[in-house]
Order: C-alpha cells, then structure tokens, then sequence
C-alpha cells in the first residue's frame, strides 16, 4: 500500500515479504504422519526402573504393616528385643558369641587361649567348665590377684561385667547368661547352659558386693 503524502511504500514491499518467507518455510521441515517410536535408550531406562524399584519393594515391604516407617524392620527381631519371643538356644549362644568377640577376645583372644602370662585361658578352663555360680560370680563382679588356671598361675584384673557398684559394663543377666553358655560350649568346652533366671539368682545374693573377687573368696563356691 502506497501513502498519498509521498508516495513511498509505508510497509513492507512483496519482494521482501517473499524472502522472509522463503526462509522460514525453508526451516521447518516436512509434516509426516503417524507416531514416532520412543528412543530405545528411554525404553531401557523405564524398563530398569521398574525392575529395580520392585526388587527394593519385595525386600523392604515389611508386611506392608501399617506401623512401619523403618524399611529394614524386622518383625521378627522386634519381638525378641520387646521379650515377647524366647530365643532359641542357637540364637542364645550366637548372642553371647557376639559378645564375646566384642568385650572378651581382647585380652582372652578368639581362641579362647588367652596370653601366657598375662591373660588365662577359658579353652579347658575347670573355672569356665566347674560351677556355674562360681562363674557368674566371676563375670558378675570381676576377679583380682593371683588365681591358678590349668596349673598356671596369672596375676591381673578381670572387670566387673554385671549391674553392680563401680561395674563399667552393666550388662543385662541375659546377656551375661548368653556369653556364659557361650564360653561353657566353645573350643571342645561342653559344660550346660547358663540361664538368666540363673545370674539373676546370683545378683540378688551378691548385690551389695563392693569389689572383685579373690580366688580364696571364691574357693567356697567350687
Ligand atoms: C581387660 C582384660 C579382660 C577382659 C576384657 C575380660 N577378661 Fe576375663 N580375665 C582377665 C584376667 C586378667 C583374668 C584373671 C584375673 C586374676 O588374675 O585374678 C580373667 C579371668 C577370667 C575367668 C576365670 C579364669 C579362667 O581363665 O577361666 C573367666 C571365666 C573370665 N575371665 C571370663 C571372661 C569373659 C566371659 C569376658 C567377657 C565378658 C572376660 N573374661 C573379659 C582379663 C579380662
């Protein structure tokens, strides 16, 4: 369209028109019909995902209980820790040989041998093996000075296990019970369970104990 004023093309002349949309038609490409096919990489992407995420779904589902929200609970082990499911006597020991590796093998040693000279051996030990209340007592309260084990003659300080004055451990009877069977059926050992009935017993004979034992304080216990 032309003004009347001077005669010039107020917009944009044909010619330019045609260019401009010589180039854009020329960019877009060709309209195709019908659907494109997903890449194959994206199809292997969700195809893991789901298998993956159902694999976490069937191991950490937990019943689908409704008072879950630990994905590694374990009902099982719920139980036994709140006591309403005994252990059984494999799970008993398998608990006091945990223990043991833990707070004992320092200075008895894994094989039960202990130290020449310094810490005594449990292996074949008639203290480990011999009476049961003399035993608790020992874990119970700790043993001092010279003691005589399998002819040999040690001189240290076993601590104070059990839920007594100036004891460092405080241990539960139970766990006392398991670390003591433990102990009585290890390394060719084959002395009976201890139960914690058993160390409870013990306990509330000696509560009031404010120290280790001796051996001579011990020998009426044999
Ligand atoms: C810090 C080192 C130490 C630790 C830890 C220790 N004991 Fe002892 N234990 C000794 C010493 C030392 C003696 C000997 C004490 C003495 O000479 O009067 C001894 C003695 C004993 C005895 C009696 C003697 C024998 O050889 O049969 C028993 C049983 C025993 N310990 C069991 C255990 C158990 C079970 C544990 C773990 C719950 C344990 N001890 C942890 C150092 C230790």
């Amino acid at each position: 369209m032309s003004s009347d004023l001077n005669n010039k093309p107020d917009g944009a002349s044909d010619d330019s028109i045609q260019k401009v949309h010589a180039k854009l038609i020329s960019e877009k490409s060709e309209p195709k019909e019908g659907f494109k096919t997903m890449p194959l990489f994206l199809l292997g992407f969700v195809s893991t995902m789901i298998f993956v995420t159902s694999i976490y779904v069937v191991h950490y589902r937990a019943g689908f209980s409704p008072m879950v929200y630990d994905e590694r609970f374990d009902p099982a082990k719920a139980a036994a820790a709140a006591g309403s499911v005994e252990l059984t006597p494999e799970q008993f020991i398998a608990a006091g040989k945990k223990s043991y590796l833990k707070d004992c093998a320092v200075c008895h040693q894994v094989t039960g041998l202990g130290t020449a000279g310094s810490f005594p051996p449990l292996a074949e030990s008639e203290w480990v093996t011999g009476n049961e209340e003399r035993l608790i007592r020992i874990l119970l309260h700790g043993l001092n000075g010279p003691i005589e084990v399998k002819g040999k003659t040690y001189n240290g300080a076993m601590p104070a296990f059990g839920q007594v004055p100036g004891g460092g451990y405080n241990w539960k009877d139970e766990k006392i019970a398991q670390v003591l069977t433990y102990i009585r059926q290890e390394w060719g050992n084959a002395a009976p369970p201890v139960t914690k009935e058993k160390v409870a017993e013990i306990l509330a004979k000696e509560k009031a104990r404010p120290k280790p034992w001796t051996q001579a304080e011990l020998d009426p216990f044999k």
